[in-house]
């Protein structure tokens, strides 16, 4: 009689025990797909409330590192007064750009080098002061008549070292698929930004091949970007039928967008008169050779480029309208991370789903 009683309980045991787990595990499932969706939500969070950061100040101040307060930018007797020049860390053709101190921080002074290119600097200097953002390197001060640019100094320098730093050790952790579509995910935010800025639509000029590009883009400590030179940002306003081009010297090469070429055939030679101008597609175009980088040779990269192979198709379209906007490539770019995220920590969802 006992006997067989507990025979009874243990076999209900046995059945209903994995019954009960398999339950379990599925509400566990289901609730961590959801929390998932929540942490990813808030993660990148919604368009407009991205472009917002806490730290910012209002126009024409600024706020460094843990300071509580906002400073005005500084102006051309404080800058003379109190930053100090310490070296040379970059030049390019418009600047030179030297690590400095102020108040025991670290900053960023900008010089004009080439007083034929005091246009570009003013218009760089201009679209600073207008676009501070979370995407924008932070402005803390300028100087007009002596043409200098105070900002943050961040030591890793413009994405161009990008490959450098992965392979540093202490950076070594970093360089995953993840962190580097991350990456990616950043840049098509910032042309995002730059095409509905508060300007209006902005079209990145300085970006005739790879290296120009990622030269015009800064790497923070904490892995995210910021664009910096904003020298070469011309205005499409196509309610007005306002189209742009990038410089007056005859561009070629894969890089830039086809219409950026001269069209004419090699029988007539360029004449920028007659060469027409585009939109801000042409940094559509550019994107998938900009996330290529990005992505780079990593475990997992291969399947992120796989699940962008159709967006970046449609971004190499030659007819520029057919192109995708930047927004609807950055919602394409999130929807792929968080179906990637669930799957590498969910292995076996993909076959339930
Ligand atoms: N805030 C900063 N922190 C660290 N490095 C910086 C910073 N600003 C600029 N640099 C370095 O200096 C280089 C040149 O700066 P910048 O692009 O502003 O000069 P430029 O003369 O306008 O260049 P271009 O030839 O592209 O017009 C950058 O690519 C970067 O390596
Ligand atoms: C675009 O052009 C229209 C018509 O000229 C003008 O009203 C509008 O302000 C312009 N937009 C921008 C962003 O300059
Ligand atoms: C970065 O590294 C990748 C390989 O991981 C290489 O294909 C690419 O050319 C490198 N880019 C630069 C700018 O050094």
């Amino acid at each position: 009689m006992e006997k067989k009683s507990h025979f009874i309980k243990r076999e209900f045991l046995q059945r209903e025990v994995p019954l009960v787990l398999l339950g379990l595990l599925l509400v566990t499932v289901l609730l961590l797909n959801g929390l998932l969706y929540l942490y990813l939500n808030n993660f990148y969070g919604s368009s407009g409330r991205a472009d917002t950061d806490p730290s910012l100040c209002p126009f024409g101040y600024f706020k460094l590192g843990t300071a509580k307060n906002c400073s005005p930018w500084l102006s051309c007797e404080a800058i003379n007064k109190e930053v100090r020049k310490l070296k040379c860390v970059g030049e390019g053709a418009v600047k030179k750009v030297f690590l400095s101190e102020w108040k025991e921080n670290k900053v960023v002074l900008s010089q004009l080098t080439n007083s034929e290119l005091q246009e570009d600097f003013l218009h760089g200097l201009k679209m600073l002061k207008a676009l501070q953002s979370k995407h924008v390197v932070r402005l803390l001060g300028y100087c007009e008549k002596q043409f200098t640019i105070l900002t943050e100094y961040h030591p890793l320098g413009s994405l161009r070292g990008l490959n450098e730093t992965l392979h540093m050790p202490k950076y070594k952790g970093l360089n995953t698929w993840h962190r580097r579509f991350t990456l990616a995910i950043d840049y098509v935010s910032i042309i995002r930004f730059l095409h509905s800025s508060p300007l209006g639509t902005l079209v990145m000029c300085d970006s005739n091949d790879l290296d120009k590009v990622l030269s015009q883009y800064l790497l923070t400590s904490d892995f995210r970007i910021l664009v910096n030179d904003l020298d070469a940002l011309p205005l499409v306003n196509r309610s007005a039928g306002v189209l742009v081009k990038c410089g007056h010297r005859e561009l070629q090469g894969e890089f830039v967008a086809p219409e950026q070429r001269w069209p004419h055939g090699e029988e007539v030679p360029f004449d920028d008169d007659l060469m027409p101008p585009y939109d801000e597609k042409t940094d559509i175009w550019k994107i998938p050779d900009v996330s290529n980088f990005f992505l780079g040779h990593v475990e997992g990269s291969d399947i992120v480029r796989l699940h962008l192979f159709d967006i970046h198709a449609a971004c190499k379209k030659k007819d520029p309208a057919e192109r995708p906007s930047a927004q609807e490539v950055l919602d394409t770019y999130r929807k792929v991370l968080t179906l990637l995220i669930r799957e590498a920590a969910m292995p076996g969802t993909r076959e339930m789903l």
